[in-house]
């Protein structure tokens, strides 16, 4: 009788012969550190997806620069209604996840809520055991000014720390931080968000997520400070992009913010095949012949 395979080892039934005189192995491209983000300052955009799992990890590695580890995750798997619930200990497993999957990205975890806004001790030790236990190269901290001084100190320590200005999603029912809308459209936002900007940068992030602005305050932004800037619904004149992966396939479809852009539609596809195959079972379609192990090896 065949032996079942596991189901990671089994190789697909159609893979060739492998020549080992004629293939030569793709030379990996080497790990994108935060230092060479930091260094892409005005030049070829810094291309960033979101991650959550090892698999979606190794699918986008090439293509990009740099993968979070988002805290989105908590909306986007888990079904919370906020990022708020999500835990350090969610971060870490997800984080680990995706380091294993990913070769090439430099991968970036974010601290949740609650884990660093109490003190830079607190936040050097949550950010410094998320790195230990997952092997992420760095973590991202929502807050401008309020925040230089902890990333001052996580920097200074040793940890990579991508900053995240303007809407932040973990504090966005506080006034301060102006709510879940477009910012910087008055001009006391602006100033408040510009500051922000520049105490991030010369708190020492090697580059700073800013979220949800107006086309005239990212390129003000971008222009005033040394680090780049990687913008999500902040206009093209940010020195990178970076945009939920679920949002971008079309996999998240609880709503659609105005400035994600729908790369596939995975969702009704995926509806579609779980139809198929309720379908095949119903009708004892599936499995088939060719899906079934017989008495003697074939
Ligand atoms: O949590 C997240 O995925 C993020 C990005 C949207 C920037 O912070």
């Amino acid at each position: 009788m065949g032996e079942a395979q596991p189901r990671g080892l089994a190789l697909p039934e159609s893979a060739p012969p492998v020549d080992t005189n004629s293939v030569s192995t793709p030379t990996p491209k080497p790990r994108v550190s935060p230092v060479e983000l930091r260094l892409r300052k005005a030049g070829i955009p810094i291309v960033c997806l979101t991650a959550y799992s090892a698999q979606m990890a190794r699918t986008i590695d090439a293509a990009v620069d740099l993968i979070l580890v988002g805290d989105s995750l908590g909306m986007v798997l888990y079904g919370f209604e906020t990022t708020v619930p999500v835990t350090l200990e969610m971060m870490i497993r997800h984080g680990a996840a995706v380091a294993r999957g990913a070769r090439h990205a430099c991968v970036i975890l974010d601290l949740p809520f609650g884990t660093y806004q109490e003190s830079p001790v607190q936040a050097y030790r949550n950010a410094a055991r998320a790195i230990a236990e997952s092997a992420v190269a760095g973590v991202k901290i929502e807050g401008g000014e309020i925040m230089a001084q902890t990333i001052r100190f996580l920097v200074e320590r040793g940890i990579p720390v991508l900053g995240h200005i303007g809407l932040q999603p973990q504090t966005a029912n506080t006034v301060t931080t102006g709510g879940f809308r477009a910012q910087g459209r008055s001009e006391e936002d602006q100033a408040r968000i510009l500051a922000d900007a520049r105490a991030v940068a010369a708190a020492g992030a090697f580059a700073v997520v800013i979220e949800g602005v107006t086309e005239t305050l990212a390129r003000t932004v971008t222009e005033a400070i040394e680090i780049p800037t990687i913008g999500i619904g902040a206009s093209a004149h940010c020195d990178g992009q970076i945009l939920v992966t679920d949002d971008a396939i079309g996999l998240f479809t609880e709503f659609k913010p105005r400035f994600v852009k729908r790369y596939a539609e995975l969702a009704p596809q995926i509806a579609a095949a779980a139809a198929e195959y309720a379908e095949d079972v119903r009708a004892r379609r599936f499995p088939g012949p060719e899906h079934t192990y017989g008495a003697t090896k074939k």
